[in-house]
C-alpha cells in the first residue's frame, strides 16, 4: 500500500481498531485503575511499564498507561514521522519531563533565545539543577561542555518569528541530542526529526486542540527516547487526563485544515501590517524580512498562523491598540479558532530579564498575534481601525504638547 498523505494520516492514526471495536468514535478510558485478577505475572506487566515499556496485559494505574492517551500519542507520532511520541498535562510538563531525561547525560543545555518565556524561565531559573549557555544558533558548537546533555531550540521562535535551521544545528551538535519546540509549525508546517532532531516538543494546548479548550503537551520522538520521558512521567506523575487525549486526538483530523487556512490570513495582515505608517516593524517567515536564510519552503511547509508588529510608541501605544480592538481577543495562547493577541513584554516574556528580552528583539511596542479563521478582511478592519485611532491620537498630543515652552491658546490652557 502507498504511503499514506498526512491530511489521510491526520484523519485516521488512533483509530486503526475502531472497526474491529464496533464504534465510530474512539472510546475515552477513564479509569484510574484496572483490577489485576491473578497476581501471576502481573508483577512484570508493573515493571515493563515502570520502565517505560509497552503495555503487557494491564494497565495497573492511570498514571502507568492509558488507552485513550496512547490514541492521541500514536496519531501524533505518525504526523511528525516519530517511532513513539509520550503525552503530558501541558507543554511546560513536556519540557521538564525531557529536561529531567536529558539531566542523566549531564547538567549542561545550550539553548537559543528567544523562547517562550516559561521555558526561558525554566532553564535559566535553575530549578532543575541545569546550568544553561545562551547562545546564537550559529555558534552552538562554541558553546558546548563536556557535560552537554541537550540542545534546546524553537523555530518559529516565541514571539519574534525568527526561525532557525534545524540541520545546521543538528551538524554542530553532534552526538548530543537537539530538542526541537515546534509548537507555532505544528507538524503540518515542520516536521523537525527529519532534519535530525532527536525530539520534537509541542505545546498541545495550542494548534493541536485547536479551540482553546484543552491543555497538553506531546514530545515526539525515538522509542528510546520515549522509555526513558516515559519513566519520567511516571515518576513525576505529569500525566495527560484521558479526556484531554480524547480531544486532542479529534483536534488532529482538522489540523490541516485549520493551519492552510489561518496561514492564508496571516501571510494577509502581515503582508497590510507591514505597509501600515503605524507600524515600525513586522515580523511574518512569509515576508522576505522574516526569512533570511530561505528555510521556508526548505525546512518548513509555510510560514505559518503566528505574526508579530511593533509599534514605535511602546508598551503605551500596544496598550492603546489592544483596547480599540473589538474582534480580535486580548489573550495569551495561540492556535486557537479566533484571533489572539498579546504584548509579549507584559505577559508571555514577562519573567524574562528586561535586558535579555530586549537582547533577543522582544521590543517594548511589539504586539504578537495568532490568526485564527475569521475572514481575513475583518480582521484587518479592526485593527486598521485601532492603529488609526492611535494615529489620530498620537497627532492630537503632538499637538497638545507645548513648544519651547508656549501654550497653545487655542486648546484652552492659559
Ligand atoms: C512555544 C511554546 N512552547 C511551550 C509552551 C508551554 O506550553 P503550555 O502552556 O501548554 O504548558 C508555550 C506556551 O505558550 C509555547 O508558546
Amino acid at each position: 500500500m502507498r504511503k499514506l498523505g498526512f491530511e489521510t494520516r491526520a484523519v485516521h492514526s488512533g483509530r486503526e481498531d475502531l472497526t474491529d471495536l464496533g464504534v465510530h468514535a474512539p472510546p475515552i478510558d477513564l479509569s484510574t485503575t484496572y483490577p489485576v485478577g491473578s497476581l501471576g505475572g502481573i508483577g512484570e506487566c508493573f515493571d515493563a511499564l515502570a520502565q517505560g515499556g509497552p503495555l503487557r496485559d494491564n494497565p495497573i494505574y492511570a498514571r502507568l498507561h492509558n488507552p485513550t492517551v496512547v490514541r492521541f500519542e500514536k496519531a501524533l507520532a505518525a504526523l511528525e514521522g516519530a517511532e513513539e511520541a509520550v503525552a503530558f498535562g501541558s507543554g511546560m510538563a513536556a519540557l521538564t519531563a525531557v529536561l529531567l531525561a536529558a539531566r542523566q547525560g549531564g547538567k549542561h543545555v545550550v539553548a537559543c533565545r528567544p523562547v517562550y518565556g516559561g521555558t526561558d524561565h525554566l532553564l535559566d531559573s535553575g530549578l532543575l539543577g541545569l546550568e544553561v549557555t545562551w547562545t546564537h544558533p550559529h555558534h552552538v558548537s562554541k558553546a558546548l561542555r563536556p557535560d552537554t546533555a541537550l540542545v534546546v531550540l524553537e523555530t518559529p521562535a516565541n514571539p519574534t518569528l525568527a526561525l532557525i535551521d534545524i540541520a545546521r544545528v543538528v551538524a554542530q551538535a553532534g552526538d548530543i541530542p537537539v530538542l526541537v519546540d515546534s509548537t507555532f509549525a505544528t507538524p503540518v508546517l515542520q516536521n523537525p526529526l527529519a532534519h535530525g532532531a532527536a525530539m520534537v516538543l509541542h505545546s498541545a494546548t495550542k494548534f493541536l486542540g485547536g479551540h482553546g479548550d484543552v491543555m497538553g503537551g506531546v514530545v515526539a520522538t525515538s522509542a528510546a527516547w520515549a522509555a526513558r520521558l516515559r519513566q519520567v512521567r511516571i515518576a513525576t506523575g505529569g500525566v495527560l487526563h484521558p479526556e484531554a487525549g480524547y480531544m486532542l486526538h479529534r483536534g488532529l483530523a482538522t489540523l490541516p485544515v485549520r493551519v492552510r487556512e489561518a496561514q492564508r490570513g496571516a501571510q494577509f495582515l502581515a503582508e497590510r501590517l507591514a505597509s501600515h505608517p503605524a507600524v515600525s516593524r513586522t515580523w511574518y517567515p512569509g515576508l522576505a524580512s522574516g526569512d533570511p536564510e530561505g528555510l521556508v519552503g526548505r525546512q518548513m511547509r509555510g510560514p505559518g498562523c503566528l505574526l508579530s508588529f511593533e509599534l514605535a510608541g511602546g508598551t503605551k501605544a500596544a496598550a492603546r491598540v489592544m483596547e480599540r480592538l473589538e474582534l480580535l481577543t486580548p489573550a495569551v495562547s495561540l492556535g486557537s479558532v479566533d484571533t489572539l493577541i498579546q504584548h509579549p513584554a507584559s505577559l508571555t516574556h514577562r519573567v524574562v530579564d528586561a535586558t535579555d528580552r530586549e537582547a533577543s528583539g522582544i521590543s517594548e511596542g511589539m504586539l504578537r498575534v495568532s490568526v485564527g479563521l475569521e475572514n481575513p478582511e475583518d480582521l484587518w478592519a479592526d485593527l486598521q481601525n485601532a492603529l488609526e485611532a492611535l494615529q489620530r491620537e498620537e497627532i492630537a498630543a503632538r499637538v497638545e504638547k507645548p513648544l519651547f515652552g508656549l501654550t497653545n491658546p487655542g486648546l484652552g490652557r492659559s
